[in-house]
């Protein structure tokens, strides 16, 4: 008695789903997948060295096919002693510190040889070696950067794979406006549920 009772509930609920009596629920919404843009390792900005490494154009490194040697160039100011850039050197925007303290050219470009740099103890710095320029007035952050503690390193924790490369600062700060650009942020969580589907509150889940 009781097993043919079970029995016709069981061929019941199954008539039931293969009919679909119940309908399906709304489908849910597709959640895109990660915008690939934040998978690129790449960092923000490419500097003269890797320029080089890629064959690219270094025509604006070139700086005497324009300057003629013996002859620094002028360093030009408006009436409220601000520097002004000319328009050979659009793409050069100064902004270097709160107060454009740091926007002299000669601060960091050498003026007898404009083709290296010159920090303040006086070496002359291939273009390519402008961290160590950076580490000579940001000396705590440069001690960060040299420990890993700032920047980033990219390549192999295993040195037998392959070496790691500590990423210039100039990957990530425009030497003339070194202020960081914001980035886009990451997408929130993906929700438990569908959007529209009320979720459980704190009052009833609490009881
Ligand atoms: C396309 C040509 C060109 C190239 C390449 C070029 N310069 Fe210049 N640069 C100029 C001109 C033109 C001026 C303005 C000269 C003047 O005012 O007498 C100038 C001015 C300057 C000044 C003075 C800026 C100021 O605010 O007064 C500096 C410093 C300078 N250049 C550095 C460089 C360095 C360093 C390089 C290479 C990394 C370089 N230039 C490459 C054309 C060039
Ligand atoms: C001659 C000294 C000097 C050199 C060389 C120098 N800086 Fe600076 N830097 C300064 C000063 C001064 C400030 C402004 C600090 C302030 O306003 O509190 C500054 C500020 C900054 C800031 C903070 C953002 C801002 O604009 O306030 C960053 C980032 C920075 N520098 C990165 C660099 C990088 C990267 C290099 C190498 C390409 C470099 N600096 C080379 C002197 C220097
Ligand atoms: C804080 C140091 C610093 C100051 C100040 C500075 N530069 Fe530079 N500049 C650099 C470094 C470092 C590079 C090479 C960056 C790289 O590897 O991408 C560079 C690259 C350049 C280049 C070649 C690439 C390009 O963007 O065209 C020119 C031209 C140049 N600087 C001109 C100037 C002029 C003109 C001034 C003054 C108005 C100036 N710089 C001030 C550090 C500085
Ligand atoms: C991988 C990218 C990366 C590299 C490489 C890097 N920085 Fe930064 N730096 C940042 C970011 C991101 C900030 C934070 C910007 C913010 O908070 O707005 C920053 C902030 C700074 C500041 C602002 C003051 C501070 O400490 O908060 C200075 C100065 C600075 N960096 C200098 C340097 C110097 C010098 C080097 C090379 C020795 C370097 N950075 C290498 C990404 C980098």
């Amino acid at each position: 008695m009781v097993l043919g009772l079970l029995t016709l509930a069981f061929a019941g609920l199954a008539a039931a789903f293969l009919t679909d009596s119940w309908g399906y629920p709304a489908p849910r919404p597709q959640i895109p997948l990660v915008d690939k843009a934040l998978l690129d390792p790449a960092t923000v900005r490419r500097s003269y060295r890797d320029l080089i490494k890629a064959k690219e154009d270094l025509s604006d490194f070139d700086c005497y096919g324009c300057h003629e040697k013996g002859h620094p160039p002028p360093l030009r100011y408006d009436e409220n002693h601000k520097l002004i850039v000319p328009t050979e050197h659009s793409d050069v925007v100064m902004g270097h510190g709160t107060h454009g303290r740091n926007n002299n050219c000669f601060n960091c470009h050498n003026e007898n040889n404009l083709t290296t740099l010159q920090p303040r103890d006086g070496r002359e710095l291939r273009l390519e070696d402008s961290t160590e320029l950076c580490g000579s007035c940001h000396g705590p952050t440069y001690r960060d950067w040299d420990s890993g503690a700032h920047g980033r390193i990219n390549g192999y924790w295993n040195t037998k794979l392959g070496p790691a490369v500590k990423k210039d600062c100039v990957n990530c700060h425009n030497p003339h406006s070194p202020r960081f650009p914001g980035r886009k942020p990451l997408p929130g969580p993906h929700p438990l549920r569908a959007p529209g589907v009320s979720e459980p509150t704190a009052e009833t889940t609490s009881h």
